[in-house]
Formats: structure tokens, C-alpha cells, sequence
């Protein structure tokens, strides 16, 4: 049987820092030419204000990392690896906002409504999800066009009802009632978490023209590193503190939210969260060492601090 770790274990470590150092500067950069400050001003300041404010694009950073897997060229998969990172910013631009979570703090300043307010922010977090597809649809070159199609339907999917909005939803509804399921619980973070992480790594390899078995393969790594980084948020949410945050934390707790913790304890959670990741590298195994970037950001997920 394959395991996990089925790869020569001979092979030189993968210096997973020095591959996100290189990588995040060229998403910030590809990111700050895609929304250039124009008129109306205010929109696009606010939208800016969100989307260059750091994080550790991972969905991006993913994104490139599936098309080089597959032999394709990571300039190539740019455009979609920004477009998921402006979904990714306006999801939490409205995610922040008094009518859902109310946070004042995100990625270490404070949101996105209390600088600009929520009229600005509900339109910044609009203008953001709409370009993200022009921008997949205009910018994407070099690749046939059918391969740009695929990739947004799947991204529309991810974010719609069946994807991030249906998580979001159910999420908000299940605040206050600690008595959830641990089958709702899966649903909220598949939809609200996983979709995306799904798209992103499938998206970069559709785009270099994957096979479906290759396509197949991400795909059940990505759904485990999507519940994985969620689980590890939850962990987060408890042990770690709002600097190393950026954000509040003990918020779960607070809106009387179940989340794995509460359903599992955090020892268990734990332990969860690193069989997850164990599978999700396991699925990776076919595609032999090129595959380390992806396996090191698996286990970077139930490493991070932050
Ligand atoms: C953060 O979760 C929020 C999300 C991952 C996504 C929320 C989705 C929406 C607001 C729907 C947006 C609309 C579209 C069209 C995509 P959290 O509150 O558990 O985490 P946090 O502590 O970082 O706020
Ligand atoms: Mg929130």
C-alpha cells in the first residue's frame, strides 16, 4: 500500500520559507498592477486597502504551485491565481461587516467597513468578486480557451450557493446553537473553506491541461487540506492571541458557535487535523517529487501559527 510519506525519503528537504518568499512577492506585485487605483477613487482605495494588506495567499500561491506540478508555466495561471485572492478578500470584506461577524480587525488593521464604511465596503467586496472573473477571462494568456472556461464555472460554483455563500449561510444560522452536528459542521467548512482551496489547486493545473486523473488527485488533497486549515483555525481561535492573529480571537466561543474543538476537545482536533493532512499527501503520491511545494504547504497548514 502507498503510504503518506511514500516518497524517497532521501530526497533533500524542501525549503518551503525561501519557495513562499519567492512566490508572495510576485502575487503582491501581480495583484497591486491588476486593481490600479482609478476613478471613483473610493472604491478603488478601499478595495486596494483590502487586497494589499498582506495575508499569506495561500489559494495564489496554490494555484501556481498545481500548474508547475503539471508542467505548465505559473505565469500562465497569474490571472485566476489573483482572482482567487480578490474572492478571498471580499468574502472577509462582507464576512467583517456589522450585518454578519462584525469584526473591527482584520490581517492586523482594522476592516475594511470601519475605515471606509459599509456602504464603501459592501460595493469594494463587489467590485472585487465581479472582476475576478473579467479579470480570469481577460488576462489569461496562452492557454485554449475551453481550459478558461472550466476554470470559471469552477470558480462560480465554488463561490455561489453551492460553495462559499452556501457555507457562510449555514454558518451564520448555526451561531448561538452549540448543539450542531458534526455533519453540519463539515458542510459550513467544506462550502465556506474547502471550495475555494478546491478551485485554487485544481484551477492551476487545469489551466497547464491536467489529465482528470490529475485533476481527480488534487482534488482530494485540496478537500483535506480545506478541512485541515479549518480545523486548525479553530484551534487557533482558542490557543493563539489576537496579535499573532491579526484579528479578535475567542470569537467561536462567544457567538456560541460549535466548532471542532468543541465537538472533539483539541487534543483530538489535533490529531484530526494531522490525519487529514497525512491523506492529502498521500494523494499526491503519483506525481512523485514535484510534488514536494504542495506536500510542505500541507504540512505548513497544521504547522502555522497564524
Ligand atoms: C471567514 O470565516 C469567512 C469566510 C471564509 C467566507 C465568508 C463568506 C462570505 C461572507 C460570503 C461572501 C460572498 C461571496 C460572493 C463569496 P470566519 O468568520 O469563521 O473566520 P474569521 O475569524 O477569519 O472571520
Ligand atoms: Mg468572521
Amino acid at each position: 500500500m502507498v503510504s503518506a510519506n511514500s516518497l524517497d525519503p532521501n530526497l533533500t528537504e524542501f525549503d518551503l520559507s525561501a519557495y513562499l518568499e519567492e512566490r508572495r512577492p510576485q502575487v503582491e506585485a501581480a495583484l497591486d498592477a491588476a486593481v490600479p487605483m482609478q476613478y471613483p477613487e473610493t472604491l478603488y482605495e478601499s478595495m486596494r486597502y483590502s487586497l494589499l494588506a498582506g495575508g499569506k495567499r495561500l489559494r495564489p500561491i496554490l494555484c501556481l504551485a498545481s500548474c508547475e506540478l503539471v508542467g505548465g508555466n505559473p505565469a500562465v495561471a497569474m490571472p485566476t491565481a489573483c482572482a482567487l485572492e480578490m474572492i478571498h478578500t471580499m468574502s472577509l470584506i462582507h464576512d467583517d461587516l456589522p450585518a454578519m461577524d462584525n469584526d473591527d480587525y482584520r490581517r492586523g488593521r482594522l476592516t475594511n467597513h470601519k475605515v471606509y464604511g459599509d456602504d464603501v465596503a459592501i460595493l469594494a467586496g463587489d467590485a472585487l468578486l465581479t472582476y475576478a472573473f473579467e479579470h480570469v477571462a481577460t488576462a489569461t494568456q496562452g492557454v485554449p480557451a475551453d481550459r478558461v472556461l472550466r476554470v470559471i464555472a469552477g470558480l462560480g460554483k465554488a463561490v455561489g450557493g453551492e460553495g462559499l455563500v452556501g457555507g457562510q449561510i449555514v454558518d451564520l444560522a448555526s451561531e448561538g446553537n452549540p448543539d450542531t452536528t458534526l455533519e453540519t459542521l463539515n458542510y459550513i467548512h467544506n462550502h465556506k473553506t474547502a471550495a475555494l482551496l478546491e478551485i485554487a489547486v485544481t484551477s492551476g493545473a487545469i489551466l497547464a491541461g491536467a489529465t482528470d486523473d490529475q485533476v481527480q488527485h488534487l482534488r482530494d488533497y485540496a478537500q483535506r487540506i480545506g478541512l485541515a486549515f479549518q480545523i486548525v483555525d479553530d484551534i487557533l481561535d482558542i490557543t493563539s492571541t489576537a496579535e499573532t492573529l491579526g484579528k479578535s480571537i475567542g470569537k467561536d466561543v462567544a457567538a456560541q458557535k460549535a466548532t471542532y474543538p468543541s465537538l472533539w476537545g483539541l487534543e483530538e482536533s489535533r490529531r484530526q487535523a494531522d490525519k487529514l493532512i497525512d491523506e492529502a499527501k498521500a494523494a499526491l503520491d503519483s506525481f512523485g517529487p514535484a510534488s514536494q511545494p504542495l506536500r510542505a504547504i500541507a504540512d505548513y497548514i497544521v504547522a502555522r501559527t497564524y
